[in-house]
């Protein structure tokens, strides 16, 4: 299993998540990413066919705002 949030606070809205993985990010009013699938908490897994995706993403991102973890994050702060 795999888990993603966006580092909310580094993201720089370059908008690379969302051009490898369009399924998996999307961005806010600010262009700051957040992880679709719940709402950037990273405590649903990512499904399998979008694993290649999200590692496309993680290795583009130029500030290093992807986490990827193969457990949930704890459940803190919303986007
Ligand atoms: Fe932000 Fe990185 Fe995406 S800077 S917009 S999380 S590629």
């Amino acid at each position: 299993m795999k888990f993603a949030k966006v580092n909310r606070e580094t993201c720089i809205a370059c908008g690379q998540c969302g051009e490898e993985a369009p399924d998996i990010f999307d961005y806010d009013d600010e262009g700051i990413a957040y992880v679709t699938l719940d709402n950037n908490n990273g405590n649903k897994s990512v499904p399998d066919e979008l694993w290649e995706q999200l590692e496309d993403a993680y290795e583009n991102c130029p500030t290093e705002s992807i986490q990827i973890s193969d457990q949930p994050f704890e459940k803190s702060k919303l986007i």
